[in-house]
């Protein structure tokens, strides 16, 4: 049972908070996600599980085990923690063998063969054996720094934004590889990045930072639905936000009445829509007695499979809308053209965000 316990986590440098009050579990053999803008303390994190630095107060224990509370403190290179940094920091002066080899108890054959095979798990040529790190590109060195932490067979694996110095389809494969050998290996992982879709697609569990606070955490399809705000909706993807008067399990909006999910009746508050959730049929002058949510398409962004357009709403005889413009997501071959007139109707519920 690899359950990661993080309690109440605090550090400061100087006056700058880098960690605030950070609790979280990270279920034994699952995959956990960290994502947040630059500087809320993701690399801060990792490195204080990984034992390179130490938090103010707070506890942090692995399997039962306390690595870090206000009287234990167990050293790094005891906690059988694989890190791969945010840099990779391969070992300048080893060829990619010996970074790979560094920390493996074998020798001769049987180390020369293990090495083998962890390059062909991460994808690395075997002709790159002898090569130095300064002769590697940047996504390379990222693979000999993942070979590197697997050689160790770890516990616990954390990857500091290990694919960002690779290409779409590279990185999406050797996401997958990973996501799979990880899980083989049954090795709990916590990996942090700045890439959206990689975040949602890798997780089972995704925590969202925010200048030192873990704002919010679960299962990726929760929080990409239900997020707690504006912020966190946004940080997660496109999201279509507008004011509304919450009324017995209903929002009315300018989309007209659409329900929602987490009742707070009678009060006005901003609900959340995903841009997927809006569906646009287009208009023929004949049906220009149609009722119901009006607009017209004013950019299309086509992308192969999707296309993102911005509609603005008409305002009614009665004067209820005021212009709004939204964002739909919608199939990519059958996107209404700009200029065309559309009618507007929502699928599923709304989510009512909390007040900033
Ligand atoms: N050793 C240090 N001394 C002083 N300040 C530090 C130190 N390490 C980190 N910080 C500060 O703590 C904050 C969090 O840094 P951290 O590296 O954890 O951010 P991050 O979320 O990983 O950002 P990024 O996405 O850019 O990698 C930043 O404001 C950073 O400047
Ligand atoms: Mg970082």
């Amino acid at each position: 049972m690899n359950t990661l316990e993080l309690h109440a986590l605090n550090k400061t440098y100087g006056t700058h908070r880098a960690l605030d009050n950070v609790s979280l579990s990270v279920p034994s053999g699952s995959r956990t996600v960290i994502v947040g803008p630059s500087g809320s303390g993701k690399t801060t994190l990792l490195r204080m599980i990984a034992g390179f630095e130490f938090p103010d107060t707070g506890r942090l224990s692995l399997n039962g085990q306390t690595l870090v509370d206000s009287t234990h403190e167990v050293p790094a290179h005891q906690r059988l923690i694989g890190y791969v940094p945010q840099d990779g920091a391969l070992f300048p002066h080893m060829t990619v063998a010996a970074n790979i080899g560094f920390g493996l108890a074998t020798k001769g054959n049987e180390k020369q063969q293990r090495v083998a095979e962890l390059m062909d798990s991460v994808a690395l040529d075997s002709n790159m054996a002898e090569r130095w790190p300064h002769e590697l590109s940047g996504g390379q060195q990222q693979r000999v720094a993942l070979a590197r932490a697997l050689a160790q067979q770890p516990r616990l694996m954390l990857l500091d934004e290990p694919f960002s110095a690779l290409d779409t389809g590279l990185r999406a494969a050797m996401r997958k590889m990973v996501a799979k050998l990880l899980a083989d290996a049954g090795v709990t992982t916590i990996l942090v990045t700045h890439d959206q879709s990689e975040a949602l697609s890798f997780a089972d569990q995704l925590a969202v930072m925010r200048q030192g606070r873990l704002v919010q955490s679960g299962h990726p399809l929760d929080l990409y639905r239900y997020p707690e705000d504006e912020q966190t909706a946004l940080f997660l993807g496109d999201a279509v936000v507008m004011p509304a008067r919450i009324e017995a399990g209903w929002a009315h909006c300018d989309l007209g009445r659409i329900p929602v999910n987490n009742h707070r009746n009678n009060s006005t508050a901003q609900i959340m829509l995903r841009p997927e959730q809006l569906q646009l049929v287009s208009l023929l002058p004949s049906d220009a007695e149609m009722s119901g949510c009006r607009a017209v398409v004013t950019e299309r962004d086509f992308s192969g499979n999707t296309c993102t357009l911005t509609v603005e709403l008409q305002p009614l005889v009665n004067g209820d809308q005021r212009g709004r413009s939204l964002l739909v997501r919608s199939s990519g071959m059958y996107a209404p053209p700009a200029g065309s007139a559309v009618h507007v109707s929502t699928i599923g519920h709304a989510h009512v965000l909390s007040e900033p």
